[in-house]
């Protein structure tokens, strides 16, 4: 969703303030805006469009000063103009705020504050909150009063950064929209993300929900929505700036595809034992889940494939698993009991649809597990417990590295799961982990030879674009046109392959290339789906090792080294990621920022 920054300390603000809105771009990229205490009050520029154009906007006027916070933003309420762009402030250019998140009741505190002669000049519900800070400042409050009070009238979800005129301080508050402080001896960050302010410090305390903070140049006050003291302790971010920035690629995308084999790596490091055949998943004993007898797994866009991915790897191991949408979770959830596992699978642990189902499950009493990247995040700390997939920062809009260790993650999960709650090990767990071991390798030697530029380019005029699996090939043909779709901005979709001929054929032509992804799992089956489209004229791309026998039958070819069928499909889909990179590249599309799209979706 939106990207909040806020600077306090001896240097200068703009600069900091603009490096971290490039750095949380992938929040929200239709406006942006800065405002910065300077000697004769607050100085404020915003603009629709990229920070490029803020930047361009703030390089012929003086935006001195040590204080200052910025915004870019991912349009909810109002188009993405000028006047909708962040900060937004009070009659009296006193007060000015940033806001990620959605304040519910705007209407009845704007008609409120209305009648009592504020005027506004944008259609936010952002709007509302210098407004109400104003009001309780005229009314006599001290600033910090001012602004517990107004943000004690906002009903929905918020985080929340404010500047008074005059004052060396920033406020600020966090309920249901992320919100981290970064610490460097004296200087103080606020941010919707750690990226934001990486290259200046590592040191950052996650806020909770109902936190306040008063950060000034000497240092930050953390109390709760009362005013009472609170204790909340710095953790280090073990990611460098390096990781968070894009190093020799062109994109962010294409360097997050070529980290899976590190990013992999980082994922099963010390979690697997081919030669004892042994999964250690962080702090979760051997038993944890005995009582487990069913699980549902949560989730939204790409992670909702990588759980969809995770369910079936839990039914093959003899566990009923259900993949849900975490948006339709409220409506459709099956029934849940204290042996039900839920699992929260979402890269960010931010996403709104996916916490609004955890805390669902949460309520209903089962017992809730997240699968994240984040570890500060709300997913992390909502859930009774967390498993992370080490990625590291992912900048692109487009999940890619996280998928693969999220299913990675998915897999070992569903082994010992099964393991605890059934009481047996899986047959092929002998294969299975020394595979699992060797996904780094086999993604590097496949990203080195990979056909998938060739192949983009020769099939970019099509009309449309299908992919095609079955089991765990099918999870991963959907993933497939996400991604294409995604980024290339042409039409994709994905099927489960025996279901082609259960209507999609209808549409199929030589304009409708078909990625037939063969994972070893009943593939004559998928070989013939994908004959009955190339009788129709529809040209067919193999994903399969060299030696299969789709090889022969397709009209081209992207290979992938032959692995158990459990992880063939990962691979395959390292393949695709770089099929949809290369035709957005030749389309000339904004591949790390694709239009309408934010990386962190924070609201339902
Ligand atoms: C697509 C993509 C989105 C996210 C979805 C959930 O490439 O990235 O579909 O997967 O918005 O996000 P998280 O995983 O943060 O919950």
């Amino acid at each position: 969703m939106c990207g909040i920054i806020g600077h306090v300390g001896d240097g200068d603000a703009l600069e900091t303030l603009l490096t971290g809105l490039e750095n949380l771009e992938y929040r929200g990229y239709d406006s942006a805006g800065v405002a910065v205490q300077n000697g004769s009050g607050i100085a404020v520029q915003k603009r629709s469009g990229k920070v490029d154009e803020l930047k361009d906007a703030v390089s012929d006027v003086s935006l001195e000063g040590d204080v200052g916070i910025g915004h870019t933003r991912w349009s909810t309420h109002g188009p993405p103009t000028d006047e909708n762009a962040h900060p937004h402030t009070d009659c009296t250019k006193d007060v000015a705020v940033v806001h990620n998140g959605i304040i519910e009741n705007y209407a009845e505190l704007k008609a409120w504050l209305r009648d009592r002669g504020h005027e506004f000049t944008s259609d936010t519900d952002t709007e509302v909150i210098p407004h109400l800070i104003q009001y309780y400042l005229d009314d006599g409050m001290t600033d910090e009063a001012a602004f517990r009070r107004a943000i004690d009238e906002l009903e929905g979800s918020y985080a929340v950064a404010a500047m008074l005129s005059g004052e060396h301080v920033l406020y600020a508050a966090r309920k249901g929209s992320p919100l981290v402080v970064g610490i460097e001896d004296e200087e103080f960050f606020l941010a919707s993300d750690v990226p934001a302010f990486l290259e200046y410090t590592d040191s950052v305390v996650y806020l909770e929900d109902g936190d306040v903070v008063v950060v000034d140049g000497d240092g930050v006050e953390f109390t709760d929505l009362d005013g009472d003291p609170i204790t909340r302790e710095p953790e280090t971010v073990d990611w460098d700036p390096e990781q968070a920035g894009k190093g020799e690629y062109e994109h962010f995308m294409l360097k997050e595809i070529h980290e899976q084999p590190t990013s992999l790596a980082q994922a099963i490091e010390g979690r697997i034992d081919p030669e004892t055949e042994r999964i250690s998943l962080d702090g979760f004993d051997p038993g944890t889940f005995e009582h487990v007898d069913a699980v549902q797994l949560v989730a939204c866009g790409t992670s909702y494939h990588a759980a969809l991915y995770g369910s079936l790897a839990l039914n093959q191991a003899g566990v009923q698993a259900t993949a849900l949408l975490a948006n339709e979770y409220s409506v459709v959830a099956p029934p849940v009991d204290d042996d039900t596992l839920v699992v929260a699978v979402s890269q960010s642990g931010e996403t709104a649809d996916t916490l609004s189902a955890l805390r669902q499950a949460n309520r209903r009493g089962a017992d809730t597990l997240t699968i994240t990247n984040v570890v500060g995040s709300t997913a992390a700390r909502e859930a009774d417990d967390a498993l992370f997939i080490r990625a590291g920062p992912e900048i692109g809009v487009a999940a890619t590295k996280t998928f693969s260790s999220q299913a990675v993650m998915l897999t070992l999960l569903a082994q010992r799961i099964a393991a605890d709650a059934c009481g047996h090990v899986p047959a092929d767990l002998e294969s299975l982990l020394p595979d699992i071991g060797k996904m780094p390798d086999a993604i590097d030697g496949l990203l080195e030879e990979s056909a998938a530029d060739a192949i983009a380019r020769d099939y970019l005029d099509s009309e449309s674009f299908f992919f095609i699996g079955r089991g765990l090939g099918y999870p991963v043909a959907l993933e497939g046109a996400l991604k294409f779709k995604e980024i290339t901005y042409e039409h994709a979709e994905g099927f489960a392959s025996g279901e082609l001929k259960h209507g999609p054929l209808a549409l199929v032509t030589r304009e409708t290339p078909v990625f037939a992804i063969f994972t070893g799992q009943e593939d004559e089956k998928t070989l013939k789906n994908a004959e009955e489209a190339q009788t129709r004229g529809a040209p067919v791309i193999a994903v399969c090792p060299d030696d299969h026998r789709a090889v022969e039958v397709a009209d081209d070819h992207l290979t992938i080294p032959d692995v158990d069928s459990e992880l063939a499909g990962l691979l395959a889909n390292v393949q695709l990621q770089l099929v949809s990179y290369y035709a957005a590249d030749l389309l000339g599309r904004p591949i790390d920022k694709p239009r309408n799209l934010a990386k962190s979706v924070t609201v339902e």
